[in-house]
């Protein structure tokens, strides 16, 4: 069976439980392959005794709460092993189950000196900072490439530890006491923080490509979902203000081990309307009261940062573009019913870049960061699209703006989210039909 990723088609949180709630029981393997804790998705636990508790993870794979699935930390993702053991503890007594996970020997972990770097760089960027998370993920990645990162590895041999932590505060604490006027950080701390975890690490630690390819020759499935999205990868998106790590379909080939050739569909979410935390450009951005409304409507605030999310209407050449660089099979759309109650709904067609009109994103960065949309209104909607379960049920209005955003994007829109709850979807394409 198949190997499936699920990606965001914007600037993240497009909703991905969605598909994945709707995937659920007919997944295997659920695999996060980039990014860490920077990532957020609340999570709704029912209790034994019929209560609901609602949780934010944050580097866990979703596919933890699912009985029988096996989540995968792979070798793309940076972790922080306090938030991974914190996320743990917290589900555990929860009475859930996370014995079955397994982590990459290859992935890199977030020293706290990375999470004082993030800090304080942001802070010395002054009006260019990334607007990051503060988390250490983009010194952590760069760490990486500069072959001086931390691996899961390295935690079992003390002395080649030892050896790497003092590798990285060589330079790190130049640049802390010398640029940053901070104190400079002790190889012994580091060393002590991060060996703090290694025993109830081990028996989680494996070569998960192996782990994966093997499952696939079983016939498992494998769900491979991104962190960030689209527009927030480090090569695809709008550098600098994206994460330093592969967010598009391809991340998952490198990030788990995956080869091209094994991945049969690609899964996009994309929101009814587009948001985006931190900086950088969003030529659909509205600062007025239209913003507002998406914002309170439909509850644009972040699980990890709890910033006010920037909102503004759909993108379609976004959604292209999209579709494109992680070659979409199938779209889920998110949030319709947040749009229901508009006289008009603009939808961005197109740019203007100084009087040119731009139909894919523009070459150069400094084009889109000043690009203007141009919009096509469509009729809108008053009815309560909430109960619709198929999609004949939805107000013609509404498929008149699903099937103007499909033409547009390029690829199927096979689920569409009509409300916050787990059944509030109208399935058009069942996500694994014909794979
Ligand atoms: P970093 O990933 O913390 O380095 O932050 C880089 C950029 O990615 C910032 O603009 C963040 O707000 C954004 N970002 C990181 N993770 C997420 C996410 O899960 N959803 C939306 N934006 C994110």
């Amino acid at each position: 069976m198949p190997a499936i990723v699920l990606v965001g088609a914007q600037w993240g949180d497009e909703g991905k439980g969605k598909a994945t709630d709707l995937l659920g029981n007919r997944i295997d393997y659920v695999v996060k392959f980039n990014g860490g804790n920077n990532a957020g998705h609340t999570v709704v636990i029912e209790q034994p005794d019929g209560s609901r508790e609602k949780y934010a993870l944050h580097l866990l794979p979703s596919g933890i709460l699912t009985p029988g699935v096996v989540p995968v930390i792979a070798n793309g993702v940076v972790i922080d092993l306090a938030v991974l053991f914190e996320e743990i503890d917290g589900l555990n007594a929860r009475g859930i189950d996370t014995s079955r996970l397994l982590v990459s020997s290859n992935a890199h972990v977030i020293a706290g000196y990375n999470k004082t770097l993030d800090k304080v760089t942001e802070r010395f960027l002054g009006s260019r900072r990334i607007g990051t998370t503060g988390r250490g993920i983009g010194p952590t990645y760069a760490d990486k490439m500069s072959r001086i990162g931390i691996r899961v590895q390295d935690l079992f041999d003390e002395s080649i530890l030892r050896q790497k932590v003092e590798a990285a505060l060589d330079v790190k604490n130049e640049l802390l006491v010398k640029m940053y006027n901070r104190r400079a950080i002790e190889v012994d701390e580091t060393v002590q923080e991060l060996l703090q975890y290694v025993e109830r690490l081990r028996p989680m630690v494996r070569d998960t490509s192996l782990e994966l390819a093997q499952a696939l020759d079983r016939g498992d499935t494998v769900l491979c979902e991104a962190g960030q999205a689209t527009l927030l990868d480090v090569d695809h998106g709008t550098y600098p203000y994206v994460t330093s790590s592969n967010a598009i379909s391809a991340g998952a080939c490198t990030g788990a081990g995956i080869p091209p050739t094994r991945i049969d569909s690609v899964i996009a979410v994309l929101k009814a309307y587009t948001t985006r935390v931190g900086e950088g450009p969003f030529p659909t951005e509205l600062l007025d009261d239209s913003g507002e409304f998406l914002r309170k409507t439909g509850a644009e605030y972040g699980t990890t940062t709890g910033r006010p999310r920037r909102c503004g209407w759909i993108d379609t050449v976004i959604g292209r573009y999209a579709a494109r660089v992680n070659g979409v099979t199938d779209f889920v759309l998110t949030k319709l019913d947040v749009l229901t109650g508009l006289e008009r709904v603009p939808v961005c067609v197109a740019y203007d870049v100084d009087g040119v009109r731009h139909d894919e994103m523009p070459v150069s960065q400094s084009d889109f960061h000043h690009a203007t949309p141009i919009y096509e209104e469509l009729t809108g909607w008053f009815e309560d699209i909430s109960h619709a379960r198929r999609y004949e049920d939805l107000p013609e209005a509404c498929r008149e703006y699903v099937e103007f955003v499909e033409s547009r994007i390029g690829a199927r829109i096979s689920v569409i989210g009509v409300g916050p709850g787990r059944d509030e979807v109208v399935v058009r394409h069942d996500l694994l039909e014909n794979r």
